[in-house]
């Protein structure tokens, strides 16, 4: 979900090669180990993270459902006419049906998932195709060359309206944040817009309790990354010696997962010829999820070519959705 990069359905021997290189460079990270999050999101991991999402401590999911749920016809009031929309990574199609329904209801409306797998734009298609006068183009591609691909795609007089929801832009680092939005800019026109979708800074006990629920899902979802190192790449760490940790970085403004060692440990990954030590107490770093103040965007949307047009705010548990209208 953090940028993916290549299809696992497209070409599985690429892809098994470069998870292998990436476990690889992060074990060997010093001080700190590292796994990317990206591989969070096997099978498992993605429906785990679909239980998450409905976790009372999780509020991100439920807060930007009603949130979209209250104000998708003014969202929708506030766009250019004759947008095609474009989402970056489809997810289940909970929260942009919303979007989407308000906008067939003006005129018949196309949207273009774009995902790296062909399951979940099947799993999309299959979610969202009853809406009246929609049609819906999937692109099986990486964010970027998907959306590329839309933007080439589209008629000269259609605006484009990208979707990027769910906070998924807090699990890249701020300065990889504000970069990825410029790359997206890039790949449009004036007058295009993005619709952002960002989890709000909040006291640290709801936070550490959002990132570590009290029936273990958010636990299993994170040491399912070895299970799945073991499975998918050779690998014998005991997932007994593990424990799931979440912590707050103040200064990052970020919620970390990590796996900590409760004991030293040493594993192997036969596809990454690697053999790795941790002592007990170490930890792996697994995921970040960074927080924002919803008075930062329109500095950030600036930094990246846009202008924050409109804010639509979530006080209960506290989530923005931003629209930036490219310059
Ligand atoms: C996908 N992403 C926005 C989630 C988040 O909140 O950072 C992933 C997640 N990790 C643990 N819980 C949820």
């Amino acid at each position: 979900m953090t940028q993916p990069a290549l299809s696992h359905d497209a070409s599985p021997d690429l892809f098994r090669a470069t998870f292998a290189a990436e476990v690889r460079a992060g074990l060997m990270h010093t001080p700190q180990k590292e796994l990317p999050s990206k591989y969070l999101y096997d099978e498992v991991g993605s429906a785990l993270f679909e239980v998450i999402t409905v976790l009372p401590e999780y509020g991100v999911t439920c807060a930007e459902e009603r949130l979209l749920a209250k104000h998708a016809a003014d969202i929708v009031a506030h766009l250019p006419h004759d947008v095609t929309v474009a989402e970056l990574g489809s997810g289940s199609g909970r929260k942009t049906r919303r979007i989407l329904e308000a906008l067939c209801k003006k005129r018949p409306t196309s949207y273009c998932p774009i995902e790296i797998s062909r399951s979940a734009l099947q799993l999309c298609r299959r979610e969202l195709g009853d809406i009246e006068r929609i049609s819906i183009v999937g692109y099986e591609r990486d964010y970027l060359a998907g959306l590329a691909e839309v933007s080439k795609d589209r008629a000269a007089e259609e605006r484009l309206l990208v979707l990027f929801l769910g906070s998924t832009i807090g699990n890249f680092g701020r300065l990889a944040a504000t970069r990825f939005l410029r790359e997206i800019r890039n790949m449009l026109t004036p007058g295009d817009a993005l619709l952002l979708g960002t989890d709000l800074i909040k006291p640290t006990p709801v936070l550490v309790a959002a990132y570590d629920d009290s029936i273990g899902v958010t636990a299993s979802f994170n040491l399912n990354l070895l299970a799945r190192i073991n499975r998918e790449l050779d690998g014998d760490f005991p997932l007994d010696a593990f424990e799931h940790v979440a912590r707050f970085n103040p200064d990052a403004r970020s919620i970390e997962m990590h796996l900590r060692a409760k004991r030293a440990v040493t594993a192997h990954v036969g596809a990454a010829q690697l053999t790795v030590s941790l002592k007990a107490g170490e930890t792996i770093w697994t995921e970040s999820s960074h927080k924002y103040r919803a008075d930062e965007m329109p500095a950030i949307a600036d930094d990246a070519g846009f202008v924050c047009s409109h804010q639509w705010i979530e006080d209960g548990w506290g989530f923005a959705e931003s629209l930036l209208v490219a310059r």
